[in-house]
């Protein structure tokens, strides 16, 4: 099911992971992913393409984005809105270049303490898609497919609930044989495929559940095709 991520989409940051890359490399995927994640964190994928890729005209490295001003950001950044979500990307980047050797860190644990803007959402999805790195994605997407996957009838903000999703989402990454059968080395192919799949089929109304390829896995679906009575978090 996670072959859904073999198409791209028309995502330019979407590009296949490849062991092969040595740490420059990886941590130039990492800038990509990174600018990608902050930008569709309150914004749609089909908006956020050609900012991205205004973006990486004119910021290409993290080391060109350290040498921004504020206001080249801020023009970049234009009609995208939450501001802060662009000063935070030049922070870190300065930060980067000043502190971390020019290099974003390799791992989902350094990346969220040493980063400015970055949760564990975003680290998980930086640090899986870029490095390759067995590290879960709880977004609201994910959240409301894993609530039905294992239908999960509970506060859908408690820290209960949460501890639950996450340690559901780290198994998702954690499937021994996945990556190998399926021709796969990247557990940010499984993390892309949850959020794709949440926002795509797995929707908050009207979930599209005949053309889910886990539905007969779901535990939502198995009991009831109307899943929507499960909704997680609406955001
Ligand atoms: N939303 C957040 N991250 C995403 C990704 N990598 N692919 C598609 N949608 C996303």
């Amino acid at each position: 099911w996670y072959a859904l991520v073999r198409e791209t989409r028309g995502m330019p940051w979407r590009k296949p992971f490849d062991s092969k890359h040595d740490r420059a490399q990886r941590a130039q995927r990492a800038y990509e992913v990174w600018i990608s994640e902050i930008m569709l964190q309150q914004t749609q994928v089909a908006t956020v393409i050609p900012y991205y890729n205004r973006w990486m005209g004119k910021f290409p490295t993290i080391a060109a984005l350290a040498e921004a001003n504020m206001d080249d950001v801020n023009t970049l950044w234009k009609g995208l809105g939450y501001y802060s979500r662009a000063s935070r990307l030049l922070a870190g980047a300065q930060k980067v270049m000043r502190e971390l050797g020019g290099y974003l860190p390799d791992n989902a644990k350094d990346m969220e303490a040493k980063i400015p803007g970055i949760g564990r959402y975003s680290a998980g999805a930086i640090c899986s898609i870029a490095y390759g790195e067995k590290v879960p994605v709880l977004d609201g997407n994910v959240h409301r497919l894993l609530s039905r996957f294992l239908l999960l009838h509970a506060n859908p903000k408690s820290k209960a609930t949460l501890d639950i999703l996450w340690t559901g989402a780290a198994a998702m990454v954690d499937v021994k044989g996945y990556y190998e059968d399926a021709g796969y080395q990247n557990p940010g192919d499984i993390n892309q495929a949850l959020i794709e799949l949440g926002s795509t089929v797995c929707k908050v109304q009207n979930p599209t559940c005949l053309s889910c390829p886990l539905k007969d896995h779901c535990s939502a679906y198995q009991k009831s095709p109307s899943t929507s009575q499960i909704p997680g978090p609406s955001t």
